[in-house]
């Protein structure tokens, strides 16, 4: 049976701080005001000129030839796949990536590829993990197409990959002949965090995309980019998926606005999330991992207090955290205010420190 997250209870209040992730914000009135006055066509037929104001913006920010908007990220990292691999075929990622254990079983159901999970500190892998993984080219092994990194990491905590172990591990990926597949869907964070330019980021990446539903506050689009036949093929996958649209300029002004105002504005958030980290260090038996951009991750069961526990009781109060396999997470966005990070913390340290 599928899980269909729980509901809260009758009584739980409204949230009033929203926590839980960085997809849940609400498009701010810049953002509906670009929208409303965003010019349409019929995004099918190549003939939205807020689509292409997008596509031409993303290809220059990430150093591309060509780039395609889709309505999701997923579908951004499931054409990748169905572009750069045949079946058969071996993926080479992270353990914690989303293609492995957030897209449905898409790149197997839909490409019949296999993944092959590193391990690595943070979400992150070096290239000696690289090369270990790398398959002799005979007729047992299955071919090993594509090497696929997060940037930042989402489960490894929003890190962010040093420039440096990106080339090494795209260095040893070409070496063998694969493909490189960058899921960008934080690229932003990471690229403000570092002071790193995209198109330097994902300089040696083959395709890269943008998710515009993350810290940058659009309510739907994201953005895949590669080479002119890299993108032609996708344009294909995208109709055959049902990833064509029609008006989606009216979308697309909203992912344009949004990397006009809501790039700089970034560091806003990593600032809370160091805030927040800072104090929850503070309380006896709480572990915090330092947080690289906008995602805190801490563990409270030093403190005797079950993930699930704390974040129902949170919950209760009107401040929405999630609990990712024991861990909490605290996302910051555009919608969490400096206060409102100094109010969640002291409903925290009330929670977790003893009576
Ligand atoms: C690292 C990463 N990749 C891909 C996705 C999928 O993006 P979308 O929700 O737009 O499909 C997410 C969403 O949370 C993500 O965190």
């Amino acid at each position: 049976m599928v899980h269909i997250p729980e509901r809260p209870p009758a009584n739980a209040p409204a949230v009033r701080i929203n926590l839980y992730s960085d997809t849940q914000t609400r498009p701010t009135a810049g953002m509906k005001a670009a929208m409303m006055a965003a010019e349409v066509g019929d995004e099918q037929h190549g003939d939205d000129p807020s689509v292409h104001e997008l596509c031409d913006k993303m290809a220059k920010l990430m150093g591309k030839e060509a780039a395609v908007f889709l309505p999701s990220g997923t579908m951004c990292n499931v054409i990748a796949t169905l572009v750069h691999c045949v079946p058969g075929d071996e993926i080479i990622a992270h353990k914690t990536a989303h293609i492995l254990g957030s897209e449905g079983g898409a790149h197997a159901a839909l490409r019949g590829v296999q993944i092959r999970a590193l391990e690595g500190e943070r979400g992150m892998f070096t290239p000696e993990a690289v090369k270990a993984a790398i398959l002799p080219k005979t007729r047992h092994a299955p071919p090993q197409a594509l090497l696929e990194v997060e940037q930042t990491a989402n489960i490894g905590g929003g890190a962010v990959w040093p420039k440096e172990q990106l080339d090494a591990v795209v260095a040893v990926a070409r070496e063998a002949g694969l493909a490189t597949h960058m899921d960008g869907a934080r690229l932003m964070n990471a690229c403000v965090a570092a002071g790193i330019p995209a198109h330097e980021m994902a300089a040696g990446f083959d395709s890269v995309w943008l998710d515009f539903t993350k810290g940058l506050g659009a309510p739907l689009g994201a953005v895949l980019c590669g080479s002119h036949d890299f993108i032609e093929k996708s344009w294909r996958w995208k109709q055959r998926l049902g990833g064509s649209m029609r008006q989606a300029g009216i979308c697309a002004a909203a992912c344009t606005y949004s990397l006009d105002h809501h790039v700089e504005r970034l560091a806003d958030d990593h600032a809370n999330a160091r805030k927040l980290a800072a104090g929850l260090s503070q309380i006896p038996g709480v572990v915090v991992e330092k947080p690289d951009t906008n995602l805190v991750f801490f563990d409270t069961t030093g403190a005797g207090i079950t993930g699930a526990e704390f974040s129902a009781k949170l919950r209760m109060q009107g401040i929405q955290v999630s609990s990712l396999g024991g861990r909490i997470r605290a996302c910051m966005h555009l919608d969490v205010t400096s206060e409102m990070v100094d109010e969640a913390l002291e409903a925290m340290r009330k929670l977790l420190s003893p009576k």
